[in-house]
């Protein structure tokens, strides 16, 4: 049984509905700080299983412990964690006691296993803050983290590459996400953002249904084609897959070394206008944007090398930034009855 951490949240459902499509069986444990139940039954309606399911913070020694006793749990997907850049500033040591709090208990435990067992890591692509050279591979190095939430990833990686070393046979994957959007196809799971969205997608979406009355780009003086920011927009379903595919590269010995690190992205940049003109013409309709301030903290652009991922997980994006942004509008339209 396989143990999702941070199951009912964004990239953790649809992870689970591509795990169990796969036909592995899915343990999720979520404290739903930052999630609902119902996404339980969109799982379920997206691709027809139900997974199992236990409510629990992490920061819970004594209740980590008790999912190993009660479950044979083969390989762990981490994703439980605090995520807001902005209240990570303002709340540093709530940030650090839960992102590392959490890992800790799951290592605690591993630990006591006979055998230790795979473990995929979220990491970000925010560890690589403003990088020298584009796409950015790898080999990239990390930068002095923007924000408690940023080192919570950077901190999290250091601690499991001093664990390898000392945990014999433990195999670890992290995975440097860049910016997932979308939703699944059945648009029975999506993304919901608690409160004003920070980021750029659901707050076009939510901007389009009204919710706001327009939507502020923060910045267009980038030393970039158009003046806007440049990121990897990747669908949050490739994402999901490329968990599922890391996992079994883990379970069938194929990893070469205890520790290794993926980027994942669609390796090709897009610009916010960009983004807003996708939004345009897949949903055929003017969105109203005005050109606000810079965003203290934004990077000028990012965009990943994904060739590592290519080669040695045999795994690559299959889905369009329209796909992306259509399948999250169809979502938004869901949500708000329409
Ligand atoms: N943007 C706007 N207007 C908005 C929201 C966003 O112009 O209302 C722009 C941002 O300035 C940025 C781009 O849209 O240029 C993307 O912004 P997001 O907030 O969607 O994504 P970020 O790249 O800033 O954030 C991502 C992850 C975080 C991570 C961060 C590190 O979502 O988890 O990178 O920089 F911490």
């Amino acid at each position: 049984m396989i143990l999702v951490t941070g199951g009912l949240g964004f990239i953790g459902s649809h992870t689970v509905v591509s795990l169990q499509e796969k036909g592995h069986e899915v343990l999720i444990v979520d404290d739903l700080s930052n999630s609902t139940i119902e996404v339980l039954k969109g799982i379920e309606a997206a691709c027809g299983t139900r997974p199992k399911f236990q409510e629990l913070n992490l920061q819970n020694s004594l209740g980590v412990a008790g999912i190993f006793k009660s479950h044979k749990i083969t390989g762990i997907i981490h994703f439980a964690a605090a995520k807001a850049v902005g209240e990570s500033v303002k709340k540093p040591i709530a940030y650090y006691q839960n992102n590392i709090g959490s890992l800790l208990n799951l290592l605690a435990e591993i630990q006591t296993l006979d055998k230790p067992i795979p473990f995929i890591f979220s990491s970000s692509c925010t560890v690589y803050g403003e990088a020298k050279t584009l796409p950015i591979s790898e080999r990239a190095a990390i930068q002095p983290a923007m924000s408690p939430y940023g080192n919570t990833k950077q901190v999290g990686e250091e601690i499991l590459v001093d664990t390898v070393k000392a945990l014999e046979g433990f195999k670890v994957i992290s995975l440097r996400y860049f910016n997932p959007i979308g939703a699944h196809p059945s648009i029975a799971i999506g993304e919901l953002p608690i409160g004003k969205p920070q980021n750029l997608v659901p707050f076009i979406t939510q901007t389009a249904a009204g919710l706001y009355p327009k939507l502020t780009i923060f910045g267009n003086d980038y030393p970039t084609p158009d003046g806007t920011n440049v990121r990897d927009y990747i669908h949050v379903v490739d994402l999901a897959e490329a968990h599922v595919v890391a996992l079994e590269h883990v379970l069938a010995c194929k990893s070469t070394d205890a520790y290794e690190v993926f980027n994942l992205g669609t390796g090709k940049g897009s610009s916010v206008l960009e983004v807003i003109k996708s939004f345009e013409r897949v949903s055929g309709q003017k969105l109203i944007y005005k050109i606000g301030k810079r965003r203290a903290g934004d990077v000028i652009a990012a965009y990943a090398d994904t060739s590592k991922a290519n080669e040695v997980l045999g795994w690559k994006t299959k889905r369009s930034l329209d796909e992306a942004v259509s399948s999250a509008w169809d979502w938004e339209k869901k949500i708000r009855g329409r």
